[in-house]
């Protein structure tokens, strides 16, 4: 993990998690979140949440994230920093950690209140792909 995470501009990827928390629709919880991840072929990826009236059908930041991630060419996620409103990281949902584990799998590094953790870490005995 010590080669890959020297490879992690963290500050950038705070930076921009930190800018989408501040474009994040969470009028109903009021609990706007950013997210933002390093593509393995170096592009930065981010969302925020977009909450809905019929509060179950809103969308987590990292939703949104991984859609941009589709949009602008796929790949795979290297790393993620997700932010609350005071730009502390935030750990992801559970369904959040599962969007995470398909797109970047068991080596994809997390920044966590406690340092910066493995998917495998976050999501052990995982389900993925190779359990279809
Ligand atoms: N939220 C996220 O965007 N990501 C997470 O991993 C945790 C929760 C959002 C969903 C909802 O809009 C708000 O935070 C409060 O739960």
């Amino acid at each position: 993990m010590t080669n890959a995470l020297a490879q992690v501009d963290w500050e950038l990827l705070h930076r921009t998690a930190i800018e989408a928390m501040e474009r994040a629709y969470a009028p109903y919880s009021n609990f706007p979140v950013g997210v933002a991840g390093l593509v393995d072929d170096g592009r930065i990826v981010s969302g925020c949440n977009v909450e809905n009236a019929s509060y179950g059908v809103g969308l987590c930041a990292e939703c949104g994230m991984v859609s941009d991630l589709a949009r602008t060419g796929g790949g795979r996620l290297m790393a993620v920093w997700c932010v609350d409103r005071s730009g502390e990281a935030l750990m992801p949902c559970g369904r959040c950690r599962q969007l995470l584990w398909e797109h970047g799998g068991p080596e994809c590094l997390l920044q966590t209140p406690l340092g910066v953790r493995s998917m495998s870490e976050m999501l052990p005995q995982a389900f993925g792909a190779h359990n279809l």
